[in-house]
């Protein structure tokens, strides 16, 4: 049965483009309607293996490209090579990426030159800065120049396409696959379906601070400024800091030497994403750099304040519940504490809501892929598997 449909041929790498693409592979293949193939490239190793294990997905290709410390121009040259022999063994009939990532952009960029339609999701995220965030804001505009379908999650990231010449034709705001995640694990969490954190939280009645951070553009001074606003707040007695720290060696060695040794502040390997959600069920706030934490949080009804000058999620800014606070010490500080001592502002930011969207998202994307793959049957011949 599955050797008489066309191949879509989805592409990713990194612990992100996972979480957001797990929860569409499951709906296309409940569907039948493609012949369904992973190509991971394994940009993250651990980070992405993690997220496979939870979704039990088992690529078809790996091209295990990490290294240690990657460049940007390194990694790109690695994925576009490396997809070569790939396209040509799996001639699929369309390629789909996932966000903003050098996966993304070289897996667009891979199927431009093989004449290969590319399916975007999440696309139309825009902060107008190209170095903020570094490199994900360009590697964002230009996969939408190489893409032919658009899946973008509010309206404002369409408008943002359309803006871009994008004919309207091609863009589908469908909601992010990445709240069909949250919200199906925090169901099954409530639901007692499947099991929480293997971590033992302290049970002492202070209130849980979650951390994470990873941008580029704060690496150096930005990051620093963050562990000593973090340090700061660890002063308090009424605290606990959980960060588990990316395995960027960036990110994981200042983390350690400028945070480490403090009782009530738990630096943690990436936790897996069931785990992750249920910390972040647990979470009094998080204090944050992620772009998937920002759309997460909304869901959950925790406040988040975001280490960064510009976001390209700006719904739940203007909503009120997710707050930019930049990598300035004080200021990160001087938040922080607003939310543990004035209830009142605390109460404000813990609106429960959807702005990134409501769990439906993989059917929304199915039906358009199954519709297109419908009126194009004549564009088939020679790519069916
Ligand atoms: C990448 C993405 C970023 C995304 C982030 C999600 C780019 C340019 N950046 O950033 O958009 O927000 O992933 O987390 O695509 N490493 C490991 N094991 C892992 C993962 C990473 O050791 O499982 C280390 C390696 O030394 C690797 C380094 O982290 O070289 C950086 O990984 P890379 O994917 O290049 O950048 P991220 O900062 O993770
Ligand atoms: N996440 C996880 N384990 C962790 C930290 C985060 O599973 O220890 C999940 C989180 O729930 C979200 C995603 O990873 O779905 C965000 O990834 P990240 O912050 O690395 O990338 P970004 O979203 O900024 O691109």
């Amino acid at each position: 049965m599955l050797g008489e449909h066309p191949v879509l041929l989805f592409v990713f790498g990194t612990r992100p483009e996972a979480i957001k693409l797990c929860p569409l592979i499951r709906e296309l293949r409940s569907r039948q309607t493609w012949a369904v193939r992973i190509c991971v490239t394994a940009q993250h190793r651990a980070m992405l293996d993690q997220v496979l294990e939870a979704f039990q997905i088992t690529p078809d290709y790996d091209l295990d490209i990490m290294r240690p410390n990657q460049t940007l121009s390194g990694l790109t040259a690695r994925i576009l090579e490396a997809l070569e022999p790939v396209l040509a063994h799996a001639a699929p009939y369309m390629i789909v990426v996932q966000g903003d990532t050098t996966t993304t952009l070289a897996g667009a960029l891979a199927g431009f030159y093989h004449r290969i339609p590319v399916a975007h999701v999440e696309a139309g995220l825009r902060t107008g800065d190209p170095a903020h965030p570094f490199p994900e804001e360009m590697n964002r505009v230009l996969t939408s120049r190489l893409a032919e379908l658009h899946f973008a999650p509010t309206g404002g990231a369409a408008a943002n396409l359309a803006a871009e010449g994008i004919p309207n034709g091609r863009i589908y705001v469908t909601g992010n696959t990445g709240i069909d995640a949250v919200l199906f694990v925090r169901d099954a969490l409530e639901s007692g379906a499947i099991a929480g954190s293997h971590w033992l939280y302290p049970n002492n009645g202070r209130r849980l601070i979650v951390v994470t951070s990873h941008r580029r553009e704060n690496f150096g001074d930005g990051f620093v400024r963050e562990m000593r606003a973090l340090a700061r707040l660890a002063e308090r007695p009424d605290v606990e800091i959980v960060y588990p720290v990316h395995r960027n060696p960036n990110v994981l060695g200042p983390a350690h030497e400028l945070l480490g040794g403090r009782a009530n502040v738990h630096l943690l390997e990436p936790l897996a994403y069931v785990p992750f959600v249920d910390l972040l069920r647990r979470a009094y706030f998080l204090i944050t750099d992620s772009g998937g934490i920002q759309e997460e949080a909304p869901s959950l009804g925790k406040p988040v304040l975001v280490m960064r000058e510009k976001t390209e999620r700006p719904e739940a800014v203007e909503a009120g519940t997710v707050k930019l606070v930049g990598t300035d010490e004080d200021r990160i500080v001087r938040e922080a504490t607003c939310l543990l001592d004035d209830s009142a502002e605390y109460t404000r930011m813990t609106r429960v809501h959807n702005p990134y969207g409501d769990g439906q998202a993989s059917r929304r994307i199915g039906e358009v892929l199954a519709g297109r793959l419908k009126t194009n049957k004549e564009n088939l011949a020679g790519r069916v598997k």
